[in-house]
């Protein structure tokens, strides 16, 4: 045999990961392999692998008789959309994709070169986690990691797509990045599972209640999408990473566009009811103002009650948080807040414009919110918008009451630009609660107290229940006709293109976490 030819046999030897049963078996789950997705993930041809015949140095149990070349992860680089990526892709056909000391180096030399070059990291995770054999390097090797990746916040996107297993410690990894997309019915995360569940709680739960996608992108919200397969997943890391910059020193791409075209969108004037008690859908005034079709919706399924993404308008990416009328009459808690709250964080680390659609009766009343720390997660929301440099805008398209007020980016918290519709409301609270409370007397002494409060009531809304008030005072810059919105987004947009504010000098703030 020459030496290519040995070679050859090498890299066909590294490309077989755990053999053809064990990807017979992946794909038997109805899973990809680990070079598989990186084939879907990637533009065509242009991922360049590294360390394919990297190898553990263990003995423990065995394991000298079980080596495999690349210990059970594909790494390399390549493009995504033309862009500059890197990729960790765990080989479950491996020892079960479980990482140890020579499966974490490989990791953490992708995260440096990505740290260092200034582009994405995407992790691909499909691991029964700390290899067993291995001992305490795995855990390690986990630190390491971890450490890279809250290093790396901030500076560079890191998306982690769960394709399979990640339990335990593993879970953090992720979790540090800043999206999680996960995989129905072929995926779990948890940081126990369900037999130790058992053993401590007595709970009987299965792994897809404990820790699946449907579990986690409804009712924890640690993931941001749930995918129905693999390929929805990496096509959904794909689009996110079209509105991201590569780094924090980069603006996010911009798209081409007609700026002549659709400027006016009549659409806007229908969708408010006349009823103000009444619900809207917000996704309907969302997509009336960004570029057609651009609106990309993160935890979709999650605290439904605020609706955050990114779109594009007049093709330059913009992050959305709108509160959702339809859903709990957008009010703000525990989940909104913490929702939103790392949405804001993520756009502004990464220069990402952001428009805040308001429509807000205020923050959810009752022990449930009192006692899960609505004080300590309302604030999370207004610290991050309060930290936020990037242009933000506000428009007001219905009611913006009470402290919401304040939070949901204000003038006060540094908005650059705050419009509203007519059909605004700013006030300290709706018109019915606020006459009871400081109309009492005149109500309880009146002849007819029913009538003299709907009275009140109307005096109070037509001071209050509208834009004008808060205008008259500067709170609001501009009182505009809804179909204009776009119009007016995409100048003030425009004009805040070159923004450039700096915070005091810290080291860092602290945030109420
Ligand atoms: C070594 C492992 C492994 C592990 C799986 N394998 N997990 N080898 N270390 N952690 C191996 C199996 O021995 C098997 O090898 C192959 O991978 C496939 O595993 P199966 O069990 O046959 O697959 P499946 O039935 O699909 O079950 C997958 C699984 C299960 C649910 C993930 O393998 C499992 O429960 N593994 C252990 C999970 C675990 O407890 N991990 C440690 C968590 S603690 P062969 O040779 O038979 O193909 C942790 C701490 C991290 O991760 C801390 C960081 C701070």
């Amino acid at each position: 045999m020459s030496k290519t030819e040995a070679l050859d046999k090498k890299i066909a030897e590294s490309k077989l990961g755990g053999g053809e049963k064990r990807i017979e078996a992946q794909h038997k789950k109805g899973k990809l392999t680990a070079r598989e997705r990186i084939h879907f993930l990637m533009d065509k041809g242009s991922f360049e692998e590294i360390g394919a015949f990297v190898t553990h140095r263990s003995t423990n149990f065995g394991l000298d008789k079980s080596k495999f070349l690349g210990d059970g992860v594909v790494t390399g680089y390549g493009s995504v959309n033309g862009r500059l990526t890197y990729v960790f892709s765990q080989d479950f056909t491996v020892l079960g994709g479980s990482l140890a000391e020579a499966h974490a180096e490989k990791i953490c030399r992708i995260m440096d070169l990505a740290m260092e070059n200034g582009a994405p990291v995407i992790g691909l995770n499909d691991s029964g986690g700390a290899r067993i054999q291995e001992g305490v390097v795995s855990l390690g090797g986990y630190a390491d990691i971890f450490y890279k990746n809250t290093l790396s916040s901030g500076v560079i996107p890191q998306i982690s797509g769960i394709m399979g297993p990640c339990a335990g410690g593993a879970v953090y990894s992720p979790a540090l990045t800043d999206f999680i997309l996960m995989v129905e019915h072929t995926s779990y995360m948890f940081v126990t599972g369900p037999n130790v569940v058992k053993t401590v709680t007595n709970e009987e739960v299965t792994a897809e209640e404990l820790g699946g996608a449907s579990t986690h992108s409804t009712k924890s919200g640690v993931t941001h999408f749930a995918c129905a397969n693999e390929l929805e997943a990496i096509n959904n890391i794909k689009k996110l990473l079209s509105y991201m910059p590569q780094n924090c020193e980069e603006k996010p791409p911009v798209v081409p566009y007609d700026m002549n075209m659709d400027e006016s969108r009549p659409i806007l004037d229908t969708i408010i009811p006349e009823n103000p008690n009444q619900p809207y859908d917000i996704k309907d005034v969302i997509s009336g103002i960004v570029d057609i079709e651009s609106f990309f919706e993160v935890h979709k399924n999650y605290a439904e009650n605020i609706v955050v993404g990114f779109a594009r308008i007049a093709g330059r990416s913009i992050g959305i948080v709108a509160n959702q009328p339809s859903m709990l009459a957008g009010v703000l808690d525990v989940e909104a807040s913490k929702k939103a709250g790392r949405f804001v964080r993520f756009c502004d680390s990464f220069n990402i414009p952001l428009l805040v659609l308001e429509d807000v009766p205020g923050f959810l009343p009752g022990t449930d919110q009192e006692w899960n720390a609505i004080i300590t997660n309302g604030a999370k929301l207004l610290y991050a918008f309060s930290e936020e440099t990037v242009p933000r805008i506000t428009v007001i398209t219905r009611k913006a009451y009470g402290g919401a007020y304040d939070v949901m980016n204000s003038k006060h918290i540094g908005a650059d630009m705050n419009y509203a519709w007519p059909t605004a409301e700013i006030a300290v609270m709706g018109a019915k609660g606020a006459a009871e409370i400081i109309f009492k007397k005149e109500i309880n002494s009146a002849d007819n107290p029913e009538e003299k409060w709907k009275e009140k009531e109307g005096e109070y809304s037509e001071l209050f229940a509208n834009p004008y008030n808060a205008a008259s005072r500067g709170y609001v810059d501009e009182v505009i006709k809804p179909h204009d919105t776009r119009k007016k987004l995409i100048r003030a947009f425009k004009m805040l293109e070159k923004k450039a504010i700096t915070l005091p000098k810290k080291k860092h703030g602290n945030i109420p976490l």
